[in-house]
């Protein structure tokens, strides 16, 4: 018999591109002309002047790695004020910086949530989400998307230690968590919340604060938020935010933070660059919800079916896996780049353009993107409207 023990992967390429699931990677190039409706840059820092000088003076200052992990020698002061800046920013008592927000998210339930521990977790809920449920050893209770009353009756059914977790605003369709009801059915149940605000963060709450200090529970009892600096912030990393207790005991037990080279250097400087810049411009969350409520206006007056967003995602529906593909790639040839989310990263199989409302769009850009997006609209992503 010969030795051949990778040929299933053949298989599985075949079966992909049966289904037009086939990813590819596009390195993209350093300047471009495409207008970016693509990425998640939703306040337009990732190349501000001013971000970009915080992160190279940051590895100037501080070497171009962490050197090693954060309990060893990978804390630097820059890692200790960024932490205590996006505390107070987003109105928690402390905060950790991890190296990505999926090292955050699981960091905090594998720390918080253990073996004969609880969790209830939302069906929309985000990818490292779903591998910190696992990796946590708990009983993952999955809830329909966006129903309280179905976390409130998971945590009632269980005796002990419990945490319902959620996206604050879900990166598929854009729309927010009820976090209100689901902070009283936690209290109720005496239940922690975890709320990751990877798009909600910049966006929503006064000036980007984030989408718990948008509804009043930031800093509460029994409320942690785990955050992305790669969005808003334009940079790399994650954090946890949430009482001091709950951030020393990640800082001793989570094996994502202990086993982990620290945040670099340049990532740090430019998470707190972007963050100056965003208490000093706090214009800049309203200007990216409104290109969001602009986008699907116009959309969906063109006929096209979207979700209503409620931060900066806007999702527009295309028939199929490989008419949404082609679409994104007619979109790209007529200029603008859009995101294209199709199976496996959408729970209800349907596949959709998404659309980033960044804030520095023009209003020429937003007219060109619509015109472009509605342009190229395969057969069957239009509604009739009577
Ligand atoms: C909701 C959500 N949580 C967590 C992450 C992971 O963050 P990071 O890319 O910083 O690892 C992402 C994005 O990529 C996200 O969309």
């Amino acid at each position: 018999m010969s030795f051949a023990p990778f040929d299933w992967i053949d298989a599985e390429a075949r079966r992909r591109a049966t289904a037009g699931l086939v990813r590819t990677l596009r390195p993209r190039p350093a300047e471009t002309e495409l207008l970016d409706l693509a990425s998640n840059d939703y306040l337009g820092l990732t190349r501000h002047p001013e971000v970009t000088a915080a992160a190279a003076d940051a590895a100037r200052r501080w070497g171009a790695g962490a050197t090693g992990s954060r309990l060893v020698t990978g804390s630097t002061a820059l890692h200790a004020t960024l932490e205590s800046e996006l505390a107070a920013f987003c109105g928690f008592e402390a905060a950790l910086v991890f190296s990505s927000g999926y090292a955050a998210n699981l960091a905090a339930l594998t720390a918080l949530a253990g073996h004969g521990s609880l969790i209830v977790s939302d069906a929309g809920n985000h990818a490292s989400i779903v591998d910190g449920c696992r990796l946590s050893r708990a009983v993952t209770a999955v809830v329909p998307h966006a129903e309280p009353d179905a976390v409130r009756k998971a945590l009632h059914a269980h005796d002990g230690r419990a945490l319902a977790v959620t996206d604050s605003v879900f990166s598929v369709d854009g729309d927010a968590a009820p976090l209100t009801e689901l902070a009283a059915a936690c209290r109720a149940e005496g239940a922690a919340l975890l709320v990751d605000d990877a798009h909600g963060l910049g966006v929503l709450g006064e000036g980007g604060r984030g989408a718990l200090a948008a509804v009043g529970l930031a800093g509460g009892e029994g409320i942690v938020a785990t955050l992305t600096l790669s969005k808003s912030l334009g940079s790399q990393g994650g954090a946890v935010l949430g009482p001091a207790r709950v951030i020393d005991h990640l800082v001793n037990t989570a094996r994502t933070f202990i086993f982990d080279t620290g945040l670099a250097p340049a990532a740090a400087g430019g998470a707190l660059g972007a963050l100056g810049l965003l208490k000093r411009e706090p214009e800049r969350a309203d200007r990216a919800r409104a290109v969001a409520t602009a986008l699907y206006e116009r959309l969906t007056a063109a006929g096209l079916t979207a979700a209503r967003p409620d931060a900066a995602v806007v999702a527009v529906r295309a028939p199929s896996a490989d008419t949404a593909v082609r679409w994104a790639a007619d979109c790209r040839a007529a200029g603008v780049a859009v995101g294209c989310f199709r199976p496996p990263s959408v729970p209800d199989g349907i596949s959709r353009l998404r659309l980033t409302a960044r804030a520095d769009l023009t209003p020429q850009e937003v007219s060109a993107s619509v015109a472009a997006i509605v342009r190229t609209a395969p057969d069957g992503a239009s509604v009739q409207r009577g």
